[in-house]
């Protein structure tokens, strides 16, 4: 009835489907490297020209060079590091002084993972969501494992491959704990910086946050109370071991003190690069940084101190009078609300060096600025001019969409 032949053709696609099926069911969550993705690293990898998982000294799997392995896998268990606070705290200084450093890779904000977390955040309030997604048979462990595999794979592939890969949104800090549990390996940083030189900053710059109204100081430093007061407590439920807290004001003052122990703590051993992280700005193999993201023109300088207290004198009076009841955080976090201008500490020497020449070359580096700036602006009038061509929106909402390309969306629950 059946030649050899026919049957041979029927068993060798349904072998294969079952293989792969085998693969795929008892090795998820894994992510397979393109060769897009190795073309892109051998063009502009940070350490070298293929990628592959490695084990270090405590059989921890990262991925690491190698030289013609294109099937790598990365897993829940790898040690993942995120960076998060309120936006304005220099959270992007941190990812780029880290990103300076050859073992770890941060990258540009993701935007995607903050927005996924603080969707699940509103189905697991939503009695009538969760029910619906048990229904459905999405379960917790179904969904985890689905989130995980989303941010392993945009974490992992919107950048070349490192020893450490690492993840700044400043938002990611108030899912911590879920992200903890996703991530038993992780470690996170949580920036903290004063809040008036936050809202000063969030103000003045124009970054749009959802929820926060630009145009009232005393609504702004309670926006940011409550942030902090969320994140602070994933941070302390996480406990030291897990969760680093950093004062901005700290690590620029003493950046060498700040830097070693933050390498410290994330099991990295030290090197030099992260002092001087200004060098490796758009160098090939070093740090990248997105034309949209509004802190760009402003961490491509060496470390400095110019913005400590740029917002002292510049607050409305019955704000600074009411601070400590706006704002109790303040004093939690260690500052002092009627400090005006507080006292934050003294640059130890190797700033002031950074600063010396800052200053010697102030011309220069408000050039590079600019220039930033001006293509900031002119992706900006590219995307306006673009929609203003399909005539859907008004201007309005036009110019909202785009600030809100460069500030920060929030779901409800996050707000
Ligand atoms: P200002 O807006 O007050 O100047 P984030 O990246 O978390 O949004 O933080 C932005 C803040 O980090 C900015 O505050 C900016 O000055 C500060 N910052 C960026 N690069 C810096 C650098 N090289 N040295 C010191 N502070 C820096």
């Amino acid at each position: 009835m059946f030649s050899f032949r026919s049957i041979r053709k029927l068993l060798i696609p349904l072998i294969s489907v079952f293989v792969i099926g085998f693969i795929y069911q008892y090795n998820f969550p894994i992510y397979l490297i393109s060769s897009n993705f190795l073309n892109y690293y051998q063009q502009n990898g940070k350490q070298s020209s293929s990628y592959q998982l490695s084990q270090d000294a405590k059989g921890e799997l990262f991925p690491s060079a190698s030289s013609d392995l294109t099937m790598n896998r990365i897993n829940r268990s790898i040690p993942l590091i995120f960076i998060g606070g309120m936006p304005r705290s220099g959270t992007t200084l941190l990812r780029v002084i880290l990103d300076a450093h050859p073992d770890i890779r941060c990258g540009e904000e993701t935007r995607v993972i903050p927005r996924l977390l603080g969707i699940r955040g509103q189905w697991m309030k939503s009695p009538y969501e969760s029910r619906r997604l048990i229904e459905a048979g999405i379960t917790s462990e179904v969904l985890d494992s689905a989130i995980s595999a989303f941010i392993l794979e945009i974490v992992g592939k919107h950048g070349p491959p490192a020893k450490r890969l690492c993840n700044k949104d400043p938002f990611t800090l108030r899912s911590a704990v879920y992200l903890k549990k996703l991530f038993p390996n992780s470690k996170f940083i949580f920036m903290i910086r004063d809040g008036r030189a936050v809202v000063h900053s969030i103000i003045t710059r124009k970054v749009t946050i959802s929820g926060f109204d630009l145009n009232d100081f005393r609504q702004c430093m309670k926006k940011w109370n409550d942030a902090m007061q969320s994140m602070d407590s994933q941070c302390n439920s996480l406990g030291p071991v897990n969760c680093l807290p950093v004062h901005y004001e700290k690590m620029v003052l003493e950046p060498e003190l700040w830097l070693k122990k933050i390498l410290s703590f994330l099991d990295v051993p030290w090197n030099e690069s992260v002092l001087n992280h200004e060098k490796l700005i758009n160098q090939p193999g070093g740090i990248s940084l997105s034309k949209l993201e509004r802190s760009t023109d402003q961490v491509i300088k060496p470390i400095n101190v110019e913005a400590l207290s740029k917002w002292v004198g510049h607050l409305p009076e019955d704000v600074v009078r009411d601070m400590s009841s706006i704002a109790p955080m303040l004093s939690v976090l260690g500052y002092d609300p009627k400090g005006n201008p507080p006292n934050y500490g003294k640059p130890d020497e190797f700033v002031v060096e950074k600063m010396k020449h800052l200053k010697e070359n102030r011309k220069q580096w408000e050039e590079k600025e600019n220039e930033l700036k001006k293509v900031r602006k002119s992706i900006q009038n590219d995307l306006i001019k673009q929609k203003e061509s399909m005539k859907i929106v008004s201007k309005e909402n036009l110019d909202n969409e785009v600030d809100q390309t460069i500030g920060y969306q929030l779901t409800k629950e996050q707000t």
